[in-house]
């Protein structure tokens, strides 16, 4: 009986306990300032654009307490906001600076700092575009590059619509790692302007967003900048395998190897195409081995031929191009032996016989010789006869 008194007045203090609390936070509403001074900042990369704020006023209420921000961001145009949560006063993130960009932030206090509810502060909002200069027909049309073997990025592009003679294009890039944006040093031209950029060894510079600007200059009017974003492990185009082998093993089964191409991609990386043509009939099939066995569709066919090209697979990137096709590496069992019977016999033979016909006309040859001397030697050696 006694121990049921006590847990019902337990049951009780608990209850009025929860009432009072729900009171009071409603009471006392808490409420909390959005971020100070919050902007977009562009240091210069192209970009790569930071984002930054100030706490809030009147923070001292919760200093027991980590406040939080939560941070929205996308380009202008978009559809989604990519979300942040950040103890932080700063975020940075790549942005395509051929669109502007749009932010906002609001101040976040936890259960944890209220006692009660999570907490929200009002927005704050900023947004960011880059000056834009010239109309969007003077801007390079047809971007296109390409990181061939994953050791040389080249990028190449053809001058804007109606632009004047005399407008010339620069292109600079930057990705994390780099101090400051650098320009092109080795552009590729024709007719003396710039139509592509020729990159330096690049290090350390894969997996990671890679930023070009092509901006230009002409004296008649202004040129608009492009902004390209990339990374440059989705975009190699690897060289084509080499050292091709097609080996019959019986009289189904084919055996294709090949070398993986050189260079500095892992073998783990490659994903390979295989065209086999037999006769007339070409089928394609893909491996990520250097090495595929194949039965053939029929056992007597003359002629088989194969080539490979090569790419990178999705372990190692989101896209890749394919590499050329390698040369061609055929197997012509049947038409050797036509080819012997037809062709090398018959030769032989024919050779065989005109080195005995060339032979025994110079021994012919030289039995004349030595018979003409013999009389001529002869006739010399009785002057007085002949007198
Ligand atoms: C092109 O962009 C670079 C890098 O942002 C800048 O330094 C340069 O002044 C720009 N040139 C023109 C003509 O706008
Ligand atoms: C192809 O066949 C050969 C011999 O039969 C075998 O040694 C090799 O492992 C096979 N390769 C593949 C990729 O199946
Ligand atoms: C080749 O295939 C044909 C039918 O497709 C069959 O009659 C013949 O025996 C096969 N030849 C050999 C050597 O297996």
């Amino acid at each position: 009986m006694a121990f049921i008194c006590v847990d019902i007045s337990c049951l009780y203090i608990f209850l009025i306990y929860t009432v009072f609390d729900c009171t009071l936070s409603s009471n006392m509403e808490i409420k909390v300032n959005p971020p100070q001074d919050f902007e977009i900042v562009d240091p210069g990369y192209l970009g790569y654009l930071c984002l930054q704020w100030q706490p809030p006023l009147d923070l001292d209420n919760f200093k027991e307490c980590t406040v939080e921000y939560e941070l929205k961001y996308r380009n202008i145009g978009s559809e989604q906001w990519k979300t942040i949560i950040t103890k932080n006063l700063q975020y940075k993130d790549g942005f395509d600076l051929n669109k502007g960009v749009e932010a906002k932030i609001h101040t976040l206090l936890s259960r944890h700092c209220t006692n009660g509810p999570e907490v929200q502060s009002s927005w704050s909002e900023a947004t960011y575009w880059t000056s834009e200069q010239g109309s969007v027909e003077t801007k390079i049309q047809d971007m296109d590059c390409v990181y061939y073997n994953w050791q040389y990025l080249l990028c190449s592009w053809k001058p804007g619509m109606g632009v004047h003679i005399d407008t010339n294009y620069n292109l600079f890039f930057w990705y994390e790692g780099l101090d400051h944006a650098l320009q092109c040093d080795d552009y590729i031209k024709a007719n003396g302007k710039n139509i592509g950029c020729r990159f330096p060894h690049l290090e350390s510079s894969d997996y990671k967003d890679f930023f070009i600007c092509v901006n230009g200059s002409s004296a008649s009017k202004p040129i608009r900048s492009s902004y390209f974003i990339f990374q440059l492990q989705n975009i190699v185009k690897p060289l084509p395998p080499d050292s091709l082998s097609l080996t019959v093993e019986n009289t189904f089964e084919i055996n294709l190897k090949w070398s993986m191409p050189k260079g500095p991609i892992p073998a783990r990386c490659f994903i390979y195409e295989i065209v086999l043509t037999e006769d007339d009939i070409s089928c394609m099939s893909t491996t990520g081995e250097n090495e595929m066995n194949i039965t053939r569709t029929s056992n007597d066919s003359k002629k088989l031929c194969f080539s490979v090209r090569s790419k990178m697979n999705m372990y190692c990137s989101d896209d890749g191009i394919w590499s050329e096709w390698s040369d061609k590496q055929c197997w012509k069992g049947d038409i050797w032996k036509d080819t012997l019977i037809f062709f090398v016999i018959p030769f032989a033979f024919a050779s065989l016989f005109v080195i005995l016909l060339a032979y025994l006309i110079s021994y012919k040859q030289r039995a004349l010789l030595k018979m003409i001397f013999l009389t001529k030697k002869e006739v010399f050696s009785h002057p007085e006869a002949l007198c």
